[in-house]
Formats: structure tokens, sequence, C-alpha cells
């Protein structure tokens, strides 16, 4: 009986030798292994792949596919035969993320946390399992679920809340229940992204029976949820949030609007496929865009390279990188206007006083 450390060295051993029945014979060990540990849902997976296999190579999607993570085999809503869940293969990295240095440091721990669970187990302890990631929009909540699946070599199945919400009396909650009972057959990421659509405060006024009911069940399900699996809830409306949700949760992250310094780093990462004018002093820049969220400084960065492209420019001038700056400023202003519910100005137009 060899541990799995041995088996996982035989089998990356046996993949750089291309020594296919040594790779069969320590992939059998591995599974037996989990199988030792009850895991068995793991080991039937495998075992299935193995056998569907025959040596034959397979890319990641029918990988995938074979696992049972493809869009065919997630729970359906049962009148409307919509998906609940969207599967994917993530491909956003950590490393590619600009996040605050608590942040950082949170989810570092939480993948060490998470690798380490084997041992935590013969202690008898659980690694964090529910993460509950809040702040302003665009401020990088979804793309970090996304990496943090990547990071565990788990796939990320986004609970799709347009198909789970249904209109039928309490089949909302049996789809959560549905989507639950699913994230329990094998190890993934679980994302419920905006969650405050079903997570709003018990009390909220407009609320109806059917969604206090929603809420409460959500909450016994995420509370008596034990599995390998890795729940995250991300939300913008925090404050809306009922207050019993927030203690069922083993960390809350909260990635708040970037700073200057974080703003020049973005900038930094973005322009780095073009050149840029000596004349533009980006960490100049970077200071007047504090307030902007990541998505914005996004935006306005590839804004401003479209436009250098098009233009057959060698390398961002200052004048694209300014409009490109007055465009996003013009676009916040309209999106702030519009979530006010004020009217606008038909003379709303990006001003023209430049990046100072
Ligand atoms: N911390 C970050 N580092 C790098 N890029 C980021 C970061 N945050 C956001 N972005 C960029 O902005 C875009 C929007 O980010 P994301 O979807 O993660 O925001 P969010 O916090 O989930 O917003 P919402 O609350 O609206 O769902 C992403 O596609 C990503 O490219
Ligand atoms: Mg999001």
């Amino acid at each position: 009986m060899i541990t799995s450390a041995e088996a996982m060295r035989m089998l990356i051993v046996a993949h750089f030798k291309g020594d296919e029945s040594a790779f069969r014979k320590a992939a059998e060990e591995y599974i037996e292994g989990e199988r030792r540990k009850n895991h068995h849902v793991l080991a039937n997976d495998l075992e299935r792949v193995l056998s569907n296999t025959n040596g034959s190579h397979k890319s990641r999607t029918e990988v995938l596919s074979l696992l049972g993570m493809t869009n065919g085999n997630v729970p359906k809503d049962k009148d409307r035969d919509v998906v609940l869940v969207d599967i994917c293969d993530p491909s956003r990295e950590l490393s590619g993320l600009i996040l605050a240095d608590d942040v950082r440091r949170t989810i570092d721990r939480l993948v060490f946390e998470r690798r380490g669970s084997e041992l935590l187990g013969t202690y008898g302890i659980r690694p964090a399992g529910k993460l509950l990631f809040c702040g302003p929009p665009g401020c990088g909540k979804t793309v970090a679920a996304e990496a943090l699946a990547r990071e565990l070599y788990l796939p990320l199945a986004t609970v799709r809340f347009d198909a789970v919400v249904s209109s039928y009396l309490g089949e909302t909650a049996a789809n959560i229940r549905k989507v639950f009972d699913f994230a329990r057959t094998r190890p993934m990421v679980l994302f419920f992204d905006e969650f405050d659509a079903i997570g709003k405060h018990r009390t909220a006024e407009d609320e109806h029976g059917e969604l206090k009911r929603v809420v409460n069940s959500f909450l016994q399900l995420l509370d008596s949820f034990k599995s390998e699996t890795l729940t995250i809830a991300a939300t913008n409306h925090q404050g809306l949030l009922d207050p019993a949700l927030w203690r069922r949760f083993d960390e809350i992250l909260y990635f708040p609007k970037p700073d200057s310094k974080q703003i020049l780093d973005h900038l930094t990462r973005l322009f780095r496929q073009i050149g840029l004018s000596h004349a533009i002093k980006l960490d100049h820049v970077a200071k007047s865009l504090v307030g902007m969220t990541h998505a914005d400084v996004e935006r306005l960065a590839v804004d401003a390279i479209k436009q250098t492209i098009l233009s057959s420019r060698e390398v961002v001038e200052p004048d694209a990188l300014q409009e490109a700056v007055e465009r996003q400023r013009a676009r916040i202003q309209v999106t702030e206007q519009s979530q006010r519910g004020d009217g606008l100005e038909p003379s709303l137009k990006p001003n023209r006083r430049g990046i100072k």
C-alpha cells in the first residue's frame, strides 16, 4: 500500500517518461488510496476517466466532459429545462490580478490551507470552505473566484440565478437544493456570483414570503453543506445582506477600489504590449485616476491602445490616453446618474480638460 504522495510522484515520473503502463498503475494506486479515504465519488470519477481514455490523448474539455463537468450533467430547472449552473475550466491566473495586500495574503493562505487539506484531515480539521467576496463593482470579485479555482485545479461552477429563481412557488428553494446536491458530488468551486439576488435582507420591504423562504433554505443548506467543494458568494451590495448570512462564511474578503500604486501597477501591465510616449508620466496619470475601479482602468487603457493601433501610431501618445480617460469619466458619470435615477443632461459630453 503506497501513500497518495508516492502515487502522485509515480504518476508524474511515468508521465514524463511517457510510460503508459506505469502511468496507469500509478493512477490505479492513487484511485485505490482515494477509495480507502472514502472519497468514493472522486475515485469513481477517476476510474471512469481512466477507462474511457484508453491511452489516447484528450483535450482539457474532453477530460472535463469525462469527469461529468460539462453542462450536459448539471442540474436543471424542472419546468424550463435550463441548467442551474455553468461549468467552466477557468483561465484567469492569480498572478495576473492586482490585489490589495491583505486580500492577497488571505487568498495565499487559503490556497495553502486547501492544498494541505489532506494533512488537516488527519487531525479531523477541515480547510476553509465558504468564502464571501464583497466590495464595489469592477474590483475583482468574479475574476478572483476564477483565479482561485484555477489555482486549486478545480472546475468553476457558477450558479445561474436567472435559472435558479423560478416563478413557481417553492421551485426556487428546490433549485438551490439541487445546486448544493450537485456540488457535493465532486470537488469544485461553487460560485454564487451577485449573490444578493437571493440573499437580500429578510425584512426588506419589497420582499414577499417566497423570498423569505428562499433565503432561509439557502442559509440552512449553506450551514449543513460539508464537502470538499469550495463555496464562494460574491456581492457588491453587502449592506443589503442579512446579518445571519455573515457568520456562515469562514472568510470575508473585501475587494476595495485600487489606490494610486495599484492603478499604476495595473496600467503598467496593460500597456506592456505597446509602447508609451515618453511625454506620459504614468504615475501622474495613476494618481489622477484614483476613485476609478480596476474595470474602469482596464477599459480606458484598452480604449487608448485600440486608438493607437487603428491610427497606425507606434506608441500611445498623450492625446490618445487623455481622450480615453475623458471617455471613461463620461461613462462613469452617465452610469452614476442612471443609478441615482437622475435625468441625463443632453449637454453631457466628455470634458476636454485633459489629464492632470
Ligand atoms: N484586481 C484586479 N486586477 C486585475 N484586473 C481586474 C481586477 N479587478 C477587476 N479587474 C478587471 O475588471 C473586470 C471586471 O472585474 P470583475 O468582474 O472581477 O469585477 P467584480 O468585482 O466581480 O464586479 P461586479 O460586482 O460588478 O460583479 C475584469 O474582467 C478584470 O479584467
Ligand atoms: Mg462580478
